[in-house]
């Protein structure tokens, strides 16, 4: 449960800023009050890496990537490896965004092996899984979650999964403006806790982090953060404005 653990907040920017709009947002994002019990992450677009990890070297801001392949090196035009963001100093990754699933065609043995090349070089994925409006209707969201994890996570040792954070994003939340009410939102990250107790065991459950995603702003973050089983949020749109985001970061306030 979250009471062990400190809130993961993070952005997704998805395919948004240019350099120049990375580095004034974090200089922005720097001069905002940002309290020291929350951890942040930015997962940016590969070109904005480099200058993300300079601009919050000595900060406790989290540099992530969005995705990555799963060799380390070779012939795979247009693929970014794990040696290469490690070698930058890009310490997390999100995996499986609904996105890639859906307009990229990644499967679950995709995702599954870009997890096992991110544990190899020690980079901290957010794995992200979700249901589709359509298998919400059908009453399918908790199998298609727990069948998600359990393709996703095959193989991946226990002492790896500790180091796990799994994003619960309905897929018709992301982008839309729906946000799952805050008791839906903790029921599904409930099933997630117990799927991951199922395959691991309770403890190791226990230390993994679980976020909402889908939708989630500064007058909503409040209420999602106090359900129990919600240890964090991935914020999409508005984590591309510095105050926003801060204000997100800051969601204690809104209590
Ligand atoms: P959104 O995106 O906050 O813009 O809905 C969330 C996400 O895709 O991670």
């Amino acid at each position: 449960m979250k009471t062990m653990k400190k809130p993961y907040i993070c952005g997704n920017w998805k395919m948004y800023k240019t350099a120049q709009e990375a580095k004034e947002f974090s200089a922005a994002f720097l001069g905002e009050d940002l309290p020291n019990g929350v951890r942040v992450g930015i997962f940016a677009p590969y070109l904005q890496l480099a200058a993300l990890t300079e601009a919050f070297l000595g900060t406790d801001v989290i540099v992530g990537a969005q995705n990555v392949f799963y060799e380390d090196e070779g012939a795979y035009t247009g693929e970014v490896a794990p040696k290469m963001l490690s070698a930058a100093g890009v310490t997390a990754c999100i995996v499986g965004h609904s996105e890639r699933r859906q307009l990229f065609h990644e499967t679950d043995a995709d995702v599954n092996r870009k997890l096992k090349a991110l544990f190899r070089w020690n980079i901290a994925p957010i794995l992200c899984v979700g249901e589709t409006l359509e298998e919400r209707n059908k009453g399918d969201a908790k199998a298609v979650v727990s069948r998600q994890l359990r393709a996703d996570l095959e193989g991946i040792s226990e002492e790896d999964a500790k180091g796990l954070t799994v994003a619960y994003e309905p897929i018709w939340a992301i982008g839309t403006g729906l946000t799952a009410s805050a008791d839906d939102a903790n029921e599904m990250c409930a099933v997630i806790r117990n799927e991951l107790a199922s395959l691991y065991d309770a403890e190791t459950a226990d230390l993994i982090t679980i976020q909402y995603g889908g939708s989630v702003k500064p007058s909503n973050v409040a209420e999602l953060m106090r359900k129990p089983e919600i240890d964090g949020v991935l914020v999409g749109g508005a984590s591309l404005d510095a105050k926003a985001f801060s204000a997100i970061v800051r969601f204690d306030e809104f209590e």
